[in-house]
């Protein structure tokens, strides 16, 4: 009897962003920015299994959205291709992306299936890389990509991959609602007009959820109005999220079309998508709680 081949299979949770400053710009054309990240339980999934070659097949609800982008393309078989070359792999992998989050979305997908495959094949070859080495790598594939291989709370600044330790937060749920309009990074950050923020992170452990919600509300996602420019559709999200009994605060993530409300309980979270769903059969609404810090910002993400 053969043993069965190693299957490895890591939850890509949803990156959202609860404030988004843009403080400057680099000379490249990098933005700079000052953000507060958590990451929600909705997945995306990535299943690595032993092969020859790279290959990638892409399932799941949301897969169609890809339908316009070639599997060459695709971010996860360029992280898979980065981490080959940068560990001297020679091996290859099945790699099966199952998509639920919604593409080009501005909850991470994509950055959070590269920061996924990183971590499988990691573990299926057997590699590893220094830390610093596996960040570079990692800013290399996208901006968003180094907060969603660290996976936890963070602090974000640099355009994205300098990290550190957000402030404790206080449990609570988001409902992330997209549209269904896709929105690319460039042109929203090109759409932007208006000054440079100052950074705001949070420096102080809000005591309880209505001091992170005082603290949220003096703070903003600057990218919001270039958004809605292009997609009018997420000025109604957040007015519907808003309408929501029980709403705390409802803002955009990253730079869209996701946008989410803040609840303080899961019955309250599964109250308002419900309605929401009942409003907009054609959006993408998902309740999910913020996710608590995991002990190792580089184990494998836990399955919910
Ligand atoms: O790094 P990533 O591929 O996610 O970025 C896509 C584009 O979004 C960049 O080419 C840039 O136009 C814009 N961007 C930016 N500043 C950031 C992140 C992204 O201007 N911090």
């Amino acid at each position: 009897m053969t043993a069965s081949a190693p299957l490895i299979r890591v939850a890509a949770p949803a990156k959202v962003n609860l404030t988004l400053h843009v403080t400057g710009k680099r000379d490249d054309g990098y933005h700079l920015l000052d953000s507060l990240v958590v990451f929600a339980g909705v997945f995306d999934r990535v299943t690595v299994e032993p092969a020859d070659s790279l290959s990638l097949t892409v399932i799941g609800p949301q897969a169609i959205g890809l339908g316009a982008v070639p599997p060459q393309d695709n971010i996860v078989l360029k992280a898979a291709q980065a981490l080959a070359a940068a560990t001297g792999t020679t091996t290859g992998a099945k790699i099966t992306l199952e998509k639920a989050l919604p593409v080009a979305g501005g909850i991470g997908g994509g950055s959070a299936d590269a920061a996924a495959t990183l971590r499988a094949l990691m573990a299926l070859w057997d590699v590893t890389l220094p830390r610093e080495a596996l960040m570079a790598l990692a800013t290399g594939l996208g901006a968003d990509v180094p907060v969603c291989l660290r996976g936890r709370p963070a602090d974000m600044s640099g355009i994205g991959e300098q990290l550190r330790d957000a402030v404790p937060l206080p449990g609570c749920w988001l409902v992330l609602v997209n549209p269904g309009a896709q929105l690319s990074t460039p042109s929203v950050f090109r759409a932007r007009s208006g000054a440079f923020s100052a950074a705001m992170p949070l420096e102080t452990p809000p005591r309880d959820l209505d001091d992170l919600v005082t603290g949220l509300k003096t703070r903003r996602n600057d990218l919001t109005a270039a958004a809605i420019s292009l997609a009018p559709e997420v000025g109604l999200c957040l007015a519907a999220l808003t309408a929501q009994p029980g709403c705390r605060l409802s803002r955009m993530s990253g730079s869209g079309a996701t946008c989410w409300g803040l609840f303080a309980t899961e019955y309250d979270a599964r109250t308002a998508a419900r309605a929401l769903r009942q409003q907009q059969p054609g959006w993408w609404i998902e309740p999910a709680p913020v996710l608590p810090a995991s002990a190792d910002p580089f184990a494998l993400a836990a399955e919910p």
